[in-house]
């Protein structure tokens, strides 16, 4: 089961990635869990210790290892010759650090767009290596990224099971979800499903609806604002070890459910 997590800033994509990993951890399957987004904070909602979290480098930033399995450090990139097909079968095993219920972490950090030359190094080793991770590795994987999906090209988007696209029910994610449809296209990502979430009233879960309905992607889990994640949010501890019964992990827990029944990894 091979799962990115896509949406609008601050929407909860990352509370649903660390809670997701967690519940299928608990449930006897081998999780590695991916950021990939700029915020570098799902280690955190893991339940990684704040100052551990924090001391991670992501392998975007690891000058010395882009330099190993590229052969130029990023800083003499310009102009120079480098590996375009690093090995990366180590990287895992090498980096990837231990959250509760077994969960591993992978801090991969994201692709610098904007053209700098200087990056081509570390993009090339991050898509080798997310390659890598979808087609050869066995774990179930959790990509909590950006709305952009610039490290996916072509060809590596196909082997992703779904791109989940978690909204809030705000006209700005949904034009959000418009520019991810577009991209998940050009790159050929197969499946792309919703997952609403703050969802409050009848009304934002009948807002979340028609709107994915005119975009034509099926919504597969509502998931309700739930105070429980902003108490748990305050004293720093993820919201599945605060109150595994608060309604909104219970909402995450039906959405494990449908994946598992779906994908069976
Ligand atoms: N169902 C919910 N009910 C109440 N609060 C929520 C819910 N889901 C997420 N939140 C809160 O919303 C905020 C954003 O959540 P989160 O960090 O998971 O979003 P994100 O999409 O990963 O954000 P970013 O784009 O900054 O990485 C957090 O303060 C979180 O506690
Ligand atoms: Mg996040």
């Amino acid at each position: 089961m091979k799962i990115a997590i896509a949406g609008k800033g601050g929407v909860g994509k990352t509370f649903v990635s660390a809670t997701l990993s967690r519940l299928l951890a608990r449930d006897g399957y081998e999780v590695l869990a991916v950021d990939a987004d700029p915020n570098l904070n799902l280690g955190y909602s893991l339940g990684i210790g704040y100052d551990e979290a924090n001391s991670i480098t992501p392998l975007s930033d690891n000058n010395e290892l882009v330099k190993e399995k590229t052969g130029v450090a990023p800083e003499e990139a310009l102009g120079n010759m480098f590996n375009m097909n690093p090995r990366v079968n180590d990287i895992v095993d090498r980096f990837a650090v231990n959250a509760p219920d077994d969960v591993k972490l992978l801090v991969m950090g994201t692709v610098k767009g904007g053209g700098s030359g200087c990056m081509c190094g570390a993009n090339a080793l991050l898509r080798v290596l997310l390659q890598h991770m979808l087609i050869q590795r066995g774990e179930v994987l959790i990509m909590d990224m950006v709305a952009g999906l610039e490290h996916l090209g072509r060809g590596t988007a196909r082997r992703m099971d779904a791109m989940l696209v978690v909204i809030e029910p705000r006209m700005k994610s949904v034009d959000t979800v418009r520019r991810i449809l577009r991209m998940a296209d050009e790159i050929e990502v197969e499946t792309v499903l919703a997952v609403g979430n703050k969802v409050l009233r009848p009304k934002d879960e009948a807002f979340v609806r028609e709107k994915m309905a005119e975009l034509g992607v099926p919504v597969i889990s509502i998931i309700p604002y739930d105070q429980i994640v902003a108490d748990a949010d305050m004293e720093g501890v993820p919201v599945i070890d605060y109150n595994e019964d608060a309604p909104a992990v219970q909402a995450v827990k039906d959405l494990e459910q449908y994946l598992v029944n779906r994908y069976k990894p």
